[in-house]
């Protein structure tokens, strides 16, 4: 089969990577991918939702996988199918547990998905006064915008001077621009997070391998909250059945319930969650695979990721459950530009990664990266993801780390304790 993805992050790249090794997939196209891309699949140009229809017109696309949360949101899935094309990736209306965070956490209570305590706000004099009363009353809170804000919008406070000025952010400055008009301002919950995906169709829906991401800019989970600085496999910690139990809560729960408001759900949904003493809660859905996490997944087993996502795009009841491989453990580091998340500079000569890839088990996701005059050069916050696999959590992350050694650009930053 002739596959389409559309995106051009490390997401994609991964995605596009395995699927170009998939046995069912013939090739792979990327609009507009990446450098990285561009070495597994055909790269073709950014395009608005009418090219992507042409380009499945004009190439035979059998399959179109979205990656990014923008154009699910905005309702490329939605375009696509009513063109009758198969798409991997939910419709507007189910996007939308990502794209509108005040329904998502409704949805949640109404489903009875255990999440933190929350009020959503459009006015910002209730939301200040909220923010001082549970201040006075010993609490501590996260201040999200509602809509989409390119994974920037969850402000994470522990002073009450830091939630009023996270509710300016939103509601005064307008910083996220409209995604801030409505606020969700939630009790800041306290443990490890846990990444959980579960990859749906109408006919069926399988939960993939469970990884830990780290979004804290700095060692020891310090600093500002990026878009992910690594990812790890998540392996003997939790049993199968309480994998499982995980899954039903927060995955099936939420799709049920999507479901009952006429909005099934095709494609990833990953639940966010955090693991508490008192038990997980859900952070926030996604309606996509993770980054990095998603680098991570596509290093396991040998299943055939075009087998399985045409056969859930097609709604197939009968898919053989992917083995994942329970055994293999991986490591996936972010490098990251000096400077991100804040400002960065972009165009810096990237060398090494060929010296990286030649080590055993090691494969490298491009992220922002592009080509000038002929040579890789950054062009991102996360500029590139190192992967590494092995027996043990232990190998695969010395393997993960020698392999970053040899990465260069100016200003390179990464964090030194993924999978510790
Ligand atoms: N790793 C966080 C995300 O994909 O949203």
């Amino acid at each position: 089969m002739r596959v389409l993805v559309v995106g051009g992050g490390a997401r994609e790249h991964a995605l596009a990577w395995r699927l170009s090794i998939s046995p069912s997939v013939r090739k792979v196209f990327c609009c507009p991918g990446n450098p990285g891309t561009a070495r597994c699949a055909e790269n073709l140009p950014q395009a608005d939702f009418d090219g992507i229809d042409g380009y499945c017109s004009e190439l035979g696309i059998d399959l179109v996988v979205i990656g990014p949360e923008s154009p699910l949101i905005q309702g490329l899935a939605t375009f696509l199918r009513a063109k009758g094309r198969t798409v991997y990736g939910p419709e507007k209306g189910a996007a939308a547990i990502e794209g509108n965070k005040a329904m998502a956490k409704e949805l949640m209570r109404e489903a009875g998905i255990p999440t933190a305590a929350f009020r959503t706000f459009t006015d910002a004099n209730a939301a200040r006064e909220y923010a001082a009363a549970a201040y006075a009353a010993g609490r501590k809170l996260v201040v999200k915008a509602s809509g989409e804000a390119m994974g920037k919008g969850a402000i994470v406070t522990s002073t009450l001077d830091g939630a009023l000025a996270a509710i300016d952010e939103c509601m005064v400055k307008r910083s996220f621009g409209e995604s801030g008009d409505t606020i969700v301002i939630e009790d800041k919950v306290e443990g490890h997070e846990l990444s959980l995906f579960s990859l749906r169709g109408l006919g069926g829906a399988f939960l993939a391998p469970a990884v830990q991401d780290h979004k804290p800019a700095f060692d020891g989970d310090k600093g500002p909250n990026t878009g992910g600085m690594g990812a790890r496999t998540v392996i003997g910690e939790l049993t199968q059945q309480e994998l499982d139990e995980l899954g039903a809560t927060f995955c099936d729960r939420a799709a049920e319930a999507l479901a009952m408001r006429g909005e099934p759900y095709v494609g990833t949904l990953y639940a966010g969650l955090m693991m508490t003493p008192d038990g997980p809660r859900c952070l926030e859905y996604n309606c996509r695979f993770g980054d990095p996490e998603v680098q991570v997944q596509v290093r396991l087993g040998d299943d055939d990721w075009g087998e399985l996502l045409f056969g859930l795009a097609m709604g197939r009841s009968d898919l053989p459950a992917p083995r994942w491989a329970p055994d293999t453990h991986c490591v996936a580091i972010s490098l990251a530009s000096g400077g991100y998340p804040e400002s960065y500079t972009k165009g810096l000569p990237i060398s090494g990664i060929e010296h990286a890839e030649l080590l055993d088990d090691v494969v490298v996701f491009h992220a922002g990266t592009r080509e000038e005059a002929g040579a890789l050069v950054t062009n991102g916050g996360r500029v590139l993801t190192v992967t590494a696999t092995g027996r043990t959590l232990e190998e695969a992350r010395t393997k993960a780390y020698e392999a970053a050694a040899l990465i260069r650009f100016e200003g390179i930053h990464y964090r030194t304790d993924i999978g510790l």
